[in-house]
């Protein structure tokens, strides 16, 4: 098969564009909407493009035991279904992917849930999810010969921009919110060389800003507005389907900040139905923050179909972002997989942090909330005991410490949002104490835990 097949469509007016005509922010001339990368033959039962499924199968197994770097890399071991590059030699990769699968079982046993897993995106190269779709684009910026790369971030999508430049040589910009980013992830843009700016604004100021800044000067726009990240991070899909043997589970639950990640996840599993490779899609279901919420407004309001840009709050930072670029084609993904779109409350994400930390699986507040978000959905009778769910965790918890320490010294939560939930929070929060350096000391705090 040839490597690269591939077109890009629009979202909103259906026009057809090669890849190298495409504008510096990725929007379509015609109507300003964002495009999807398309691959001819894909959608047809015969055609010489369509791949053969059990043969794929087959082969994509069988490069998780190959040394080659690219048949190591979680993403790339699936290139037959991102066939974006004229030369796979040109792929940038750090071996994303492969991420683990994980058994929940106090969370199952809470909820009275028969198959409850984590897919923990944040065991990635840069403790992200977002590596799976750097390792894309970023080959594409290099392949096109671009020196520079930038990005608007709330933190995690500059790590990883920042590292797979610098592995591929390039340079790159990356643009914060000041002060509304997380520690960790700043210090990996840091680390990796990037240029950081950080802005006096929030994250949508930054991408108007990187939008106009990339009209200006031959800089590779490396946002989720760019389609080809969304290729990268199509593949847990993937992975998520072999992992249940190619019968794919009932239901996905992923967190939604620029919407980005349940378009690509929701791709990724329509691209392996029209190919045959899968019988049926999951329900993809998208959470967001209460203070972040304007899709799950739109849902409520207008089923999906109008959304209007809130001013975002919540201390999930990684998805405090009130006007997301991809919420139409997060929308399209949730109707179309019969999923839901709900928001949950500060508390909330903060109490199932700590219970996916007590199963000894950390991750980011913003992975969190799909945790919250199962609950909401149960308790509303939309998921049923019988069914196999899966939450997306899309950060490692080491991304934001802080967060977890105030939260086990019971500083990070105001009287008003801990109002209702104080039982439940006291008998998750260890804070750390000080003891004399003597094990009769030491033995004496155990015995207090015990009683
Ligand atoms: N979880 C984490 C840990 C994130 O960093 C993000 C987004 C999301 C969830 C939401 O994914 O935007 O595709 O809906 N972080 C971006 C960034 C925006 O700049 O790192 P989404």
């Amino acid at each position: 098969m040839n490597e690269n097949l591939h077109t890009l469509r629009c979202f909103g007016c259906g026009a057809r564009i090669a890849g190298q005509e495409a504008s510096p922010d990725f929007r379509c001339m015609q109507c300003g909407d964002l495009f999807e990368v398309e691959y001819a033959g894909w959608g047809q039962r015969q055609g010489h493009n369509r791949p053969n499924p059990g043969a794929l199968k087959w082969l994509w197994r069988e490069r998780r035991c190959s040394s080659e770097a690219l048949d190591q890399s979680g993403v790339w071991r699936f290139r037959e279904l991102l066939p974006i590059l004229d030369n796979f030699g040109n792929a940038v990769s750090l071996r994303e992917g492969n991420t683990p699968l994980y058994k929940l079982k106090r969370a199952a046993k809470a909820l009275g849930i028969d198959q409850l897993f984590a897919k923990h995106q944040g065991m990635n190269p840069t403790g992200s999810f977002k590596d799976t779709g750097m390792t894309a684009a970023l080959s594409v910026a290099r392949e096109r010969g671009f020196e520079w790369v930038a990005c608007a971030s709330t933190g995690n999508t500059s790590a990883a921009m920042a590292a797979y430049a610098a592995r591929a040589g390039l340079r790159s910009l990356v643009l914060i919110p000041e002060g509304k980013i997380a520690w960790g992830k700043l210090s990996q843009a840091m680390d990796y060389g990037a240029v950081t700016c950080q802005l006096k604004s929030d994250f949508d100021g930054c991408v108007r800003l990187l939008t106009q800044i990339v009209k200006q000067a031959p800089i590779y726009l490396l946002n989720s507005v760019n389609p080809y990240r969304l290729e990268g991070q199509k593949t847990p899909a993937f992975e998520i389907a072999e992992a249940f043997d190619w019968t794919v589970p009932d239901h996905l639950i992923v967190p939604g900040g620029n919407l980005a990640n349940s378009s690509a996840l929701g791709k990724g599993f329509r691209e392996l139905h029209e190919l045959g490779l899968v019988a049926r899609v999951p329900h993809i279901s998208v959470i967001q923050a209460e203070g972040a919420n304007p899709l799950a407004r739109s849902f409520a309001e207008t089923n999906g179909e109008r959304m209007d840009p809130v001013e975002a709050h919540t201390r999930a930072t990684a998805i405090r972002i009130g006007n997301p670029a991809s919420w139409r084609k997060a929308a399209r993904v949730v109707k179309e997989t019969g999923g839901w779109c709900l928001d949950v409350t500060e508390a909330e994400i903060a109490i199932a942090k700590a219970e996916l930390g007590a199963e000894g699986l950390g991750c980011e507040p913003a992975s969190a909330v799909t945790l919250a978000g199962l609950k909401k959905l149960r308790e509303q009778g939309k998921v049923a005991a019988s069914e196999t769910i899966v939450l997306l965790l899309t950060g490692h918890t080491l991304k934001d410490a802080d967060y977890t320490i105030n939260f086990h010294r019971g500083t990070l939560l105001s009287d008003d949002e801990v109002a209702g939930h104080q039982a439940e929070i006291a008998a998750l929060q260890r804070n750390a104490v000080v003891v004399d350096p003597t094990p009769s000391a030491v033995l004496a705090t155990l015995k207090g835990m015990a009683g």
